[in-house]
């Protein structure tokens, strides 16, 4: 019980120096936005929770992708921030792009952040 939780936190802190290092225009800013990223909380249980319900049935139980279903685990959260955020705003850049817009629009930011952590770090 302890051990995950050690592993979990020490995870959540390279998804999220990750994201905010991708994310900070500049090195003036790498600071804050990583305090932003702080409070907004990456919450691991919540998104395990959204992805086993909403995404796993297409991007496959360890995010690995299939046929037609892109991989998510191999790649870096701030990719997935971004795909995620356009296809909230409902921007069609794929074949598929309509299965993801419906997904995507109940999404809160938060939500965003903490699954493109869960989905790139959860099944290493
Ligand atoms: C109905 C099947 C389906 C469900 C459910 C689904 N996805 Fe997808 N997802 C797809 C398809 C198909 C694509 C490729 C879409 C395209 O052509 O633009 C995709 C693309 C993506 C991408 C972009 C990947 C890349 O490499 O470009 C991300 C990120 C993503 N999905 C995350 C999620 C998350 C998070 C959830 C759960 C909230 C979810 N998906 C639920 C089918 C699904």
């Amino acid at each position: 019980m302890k051990r995950t939780f050690v592993l979990t936190a020490a995870m959540v802190f390279c998804g999220f120096s990750a994201w905010a290092e991708s994310h900070a225009a500049d090195a003036k800013t790498a600071e804050t936005a990583e305090a932003v990223t702080m409070e907004q909380e990456v919450d691991l249980e919540a998104a395990e929770k959204i992805f086993r319900k909403s995404c796993r049935a297409c991007h496959g139980n360890k995010a690995q992708g299939a046929s037609s279903y892109p991989s998510l685990s191999d790649k870096e959260p701030a990719y997935i921030v971004e795909k995620l955020e356009r296809y909230r705003a409902g921007e069609k850049f794929g074949p598929n792009s309509v299965l993801m817009i419906q997904h995507a629009k109940k999404l809160s930011d938060s939500d965003i952040v903490s699954l493109s952590v869960y989905v790139t770090t959860a099944f290493d």
